[in-house]
């Protein structure tokens, strides 16, 4: 099974379904002018017809001040602002879930960062947003930490991904 870059006229949005509508939306009203203005990169599986869509992520980059993490996270950090990636949306479609997709699509998107993380420039987490309490249980069984103040928003430092990729 390929993850690969969403193609605009040829993988099927409109069939998608993960039960959360949102996500669902996204991908079918939102996705590709994202893509267009170069605001994220839409990631999908493809499944055995190859215009279908298994399950997707987004990437894009962003920051964030150490003021926003517990202090006992951040102690080593600068006041500068700490640069990360956005995993903003992933969804798996409602017929292939609770069969290990969800977390292939996780470890798709920790080694694309790390690899860029390795080549090109500094990374120090992978943040995401929950958009429910079980998207939250769901990163957190993967180690992610919630941000001060942010039920929805949780990261992941780049060094406990290294160790989960290599
Ligand atoms: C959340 C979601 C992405 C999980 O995908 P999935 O393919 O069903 O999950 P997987 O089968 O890959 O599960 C991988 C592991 O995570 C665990 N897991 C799955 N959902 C979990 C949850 N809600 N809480 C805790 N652990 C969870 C599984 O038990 C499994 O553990 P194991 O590897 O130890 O066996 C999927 O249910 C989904 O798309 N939901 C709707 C959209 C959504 O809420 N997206 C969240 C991002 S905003």
């Amino acid at each position: 099974m390929n993850v690969l870059l969403l193609k605009p006229d040829f993988h099927d949005r409109h069939s998608f379904v993960c039960g959360e509508g949102e996500l669902d939306n996204y991908l079918k009203k939102y996705a590709l002018q994202d893509v267009k203005r170069n605001l994220t990169k839409v990631f999908v599986l493809e499944g055995k017809r190859s215009e279908e869509i298994v399950g997707y992520y987004t990437l894009s980059p962003l920051s964030f001040s150490k003021n926003e993490m517990k202090p006992e996270l951040s102690q080593k950090l600068p006041r500068y602002p700490i640069p990360a990636i956005l995993l903003g949306r992933l969804a798996v479609s409602i017929d292939y879930q609770k069969q290990g997709i969800g977390a292939l699509l996780l470890m798709d998107a920790f080694l694309r960062v790390y690899q860029v993380s390795e080549e090109s420039f500094g990374i120090y987490a992978i943040v995401v947003d929950a958009k429910n309490d079980n998207a939250s249980s769901f990163y957190k069984h993967f180690g992610f930490t919630n941000f001060l103040d942010k039920k929805d928003r949780l990261f992941l430092p780049l060094e406990n991904i290294k160790a989960l990729v290599s």
